[in-house]
């Protein structure tokens, strides 16, 4: 049997979680860090990265795969000096499972009145809100990958009608959903809009106040809400923030930003209606993203077909 390649990871995450996760992973292989400048990384063949420092492709010359993170590869694609290899991203019933649990949690927090309940709790007010039920809204998703067909799903199961909208249109049992032509029906149909996109060329910007005014206004809830866990740089901030004081948005939860950390100035933070997560609506588990990179290596090198390799020519 062929000796089993070199991997050397470089990943910008906790340094004791990746710690702990490769003492058990990659058996058999040279497992190699980036973070340490003595490493000799010109024989590794695999590359696990988060966010990788820009020397790593001058320092690792003979790479023939790399795995992201995260679902995400926007960072990898704008890396200077990207080689022409395979891009595996992140597919994991882990991280699919925490998206749906955020995004289920932030379309109920907006059904059930959180944020004003939270208010009333801070300013000691016994009040009882009037209530409308899941079924009375409309909640539409942008983007019905690996991410928002599970998020669907799981909205489905509480009650709301929800319907869909991405790049080729889906077949997907009871959700009306719409292809890229179809955006504006779709959005005049859409009291909670949830944003599971990737951040491509096409993507970026999208939620600005143009598609934001095209929401259905007058709904259960009065004014629609916007969910954003894709990729900040797909929204339009002022736009949001705007659409947010002059009551086009009645609320919204955000857990991707242009710039993160969200800078201490922005008026988000300190908005009633808005429910703010640090970019933690489903974060990697180490240890899968290790299971999955090392048992799609033992495949590559038994000549299988990788799985879930991006497509440079969309951007996802
Ligand atoms: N906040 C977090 O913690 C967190 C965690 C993980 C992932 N994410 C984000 O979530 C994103 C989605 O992940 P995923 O695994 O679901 O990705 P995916 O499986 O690649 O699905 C992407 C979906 O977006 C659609 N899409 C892409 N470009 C489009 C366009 N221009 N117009 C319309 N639809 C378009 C695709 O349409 P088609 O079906 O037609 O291809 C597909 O349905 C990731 O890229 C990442 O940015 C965030």
């Amino acid at each position: 049997m062929s000796e089993k390649k070199t991997v050397v990871i470089d990943l910008k995450f906790a340094r004791r979680e990746v710690d702990e996760a490769l003492s058990n992973a990659f058996a058999g292989r040279t497992v190699l860090r980036a973070a340490d400048a003595a490493a000799d990384l010109s024989d590794a063949r695999y590359a696990v990265i988060w966010k990788p420092d820009p020397t790593l492709f001058e320092r690792a010359p003979k790479l023939e795969v790399l795995f992201s993170g995260g679902a995400g590869v926007d960072y990898i694609l704008a890396m200077p000096n990207l080689p022409d290899i395979p891009i595996v991203r992140f597919v994991d019933e882990s991280l699919t499972t925490r998206m749906s649990e955020w995004v289920v949690l932030q379309a109920l927090s907006h059904l059930r009145q959180v944020p004003a309940y939270a208010k009333q709790q801070r300013e000691r007010v016994w009040r009882e809100l009037t209530q409308p039920e899941a079924k009375d809204l409309t909640v539409g998703v942008m983007g019905l990958g690996v991410l928002g067909q599970d998020s669907v799903a799981k909205l489905k199961i509480m009650g709301f009608n929800v319907i869909g909208w991405s790049r080729s249109k889906k077949v997907i049992g009871g959700v009306e959903t719409f292809d890229e032509s179809g955006l504006d029906e779709f959005l005049a149909k859409t009291d909670i809009l949830v944003g599971l996109l990737p951040l491509t060329p096409q993507t970026r910007g999208i939620f600005n106040a143009d598609l934001i005014g095209k929401l259905r206004q007058g709904g259960a809830l009065g004014e629609p809400v916007f969910i954003n866990a894709g990729r900040g740089g797909s929204q339009v901030e002022v736009d949001v923030i705007a659409a947010l004081k002059n009551g086009v948005l009645g609320g919204a939860s955000l857990d991707v930003f242009e710039q993160e950390p969200l800078a201490e100035t922005s008026p988000l933070w300190s908005m009633e209606n808005v429910i703010i997560t640090p970019h933690a609506a489903s974060a990697s588990d180490v240890r899968a993203l290790f299971r999955n990179a090392e048992a799609q290596m033992n495949d590559y090198e038994a000549g299988q077909p990788l799985r879930h390799v991006v497509d440079r020519t969309t951007g996802y």
